[in-house]
């Protein structure tokens, strides 16, 4: 399945074939999105097809329950499985609290659902996104389209009495349109450089009207499988 892999594929491979492990027979697994997360589906899958493993799956995506579905897993909605035993999903930055920036595909509402719904959050991720300190990549903020732009400026203005460097956020586009996400909202990119205390910045955003959910993941991951470019793959 994985034929040749440039480094970056290969370690985000590895890592999820690894973290395809922790799936046993009769467990109610959420499937995270993107590109990592789409490895473990296509593993799991071909588990599920030749190896006769039986799980059910909630994706946390149309894009990840369109190929979960493809590739022969039997998908669930959240509301029918109610509770989790375990979440795998990839993360667009993790540090050594194990708290997360994710929502780069778009997906980050869905997902900090069905994980906060899971016994146990196994973040899968190349090497590349281990941080020391959260908030080189612009953290993700779901906002609802009505008046998108003044909630931006109301983000804006209250990054300056945060912890952050830097205060800059723009708008998501998919071309010449704004991104809309799975739930008809919109994303807006926080241009941080650096968070400073990502516990209080999740509840400070989180309270103000029009946010819909914000992309830290704060003591929800238990475990990163990290994948390196020469195959190794390592567990924090
Ligand atoms: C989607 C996410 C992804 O898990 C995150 O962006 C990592 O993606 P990739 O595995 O493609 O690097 O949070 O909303």
């Amino acid at each position: 399945m994985s034929g040749e892999l440039s480094p970056i594929d290969k370690a985000k491979f590895v890592a999820a074939k690894r973290a395809a492990d922790y799936v046993e027979d009769g467990m109610r697994v959420g499937l995270g999105t993107g590109s990592t997360a789409a490895w473990l589906v296509r593993c799991l899958g071909e588990q599920v097809r030749e190896g006769g493993l039986r799980f059910q799956g909630v994706p946390t995506s149309t894009r990840t329950a369109d190929l979960a579905r493809e590739v022969g897993i039997e998908v669930i909605s959240l509301d029918e499985a109610k509770w989790l035993d375990l979440t795998i999903d990839g993360a667009d930055e993790f540090d050594g609290a194990l708290n997360l920036i994710k929502g780069g595909g778009g997906a980050l509402l869905q997902e900090k659902i069905v994980a906060t719904a899971s016994d146990q959050m196994v973040v899968i991720a190349d090497i590349g996104k281990e941080v020391e300190h959260l908030g080189a990549f612009p953290l993700p903020v779901e906002v609802i389209p009505f008046g998108w732009q003044t909630t931006q400026a109301l983000v804006e203005e209250t990054l300056v009495s945060m912890d952050v460097l830097g205060r800059q956020s723009t708008l998501r586009m998919n071309g010449d349109r704004p991104f809309v996400t799975d739930e008809g909202n919109h994303i807006l990119d926080l241009h941080l450089q650096r968070i400073g205390n990502p516990r209080q910045l999740s509840l400070v955003i989180n309270q103000m009207p029009g946010v819909v959910e914000n992309g830290l993941f704060i003591d929800i991951c238990d475990a990163v499988v990290i994948g390196y470019g020469d195959g190794r793959v390592e567990l924090r």
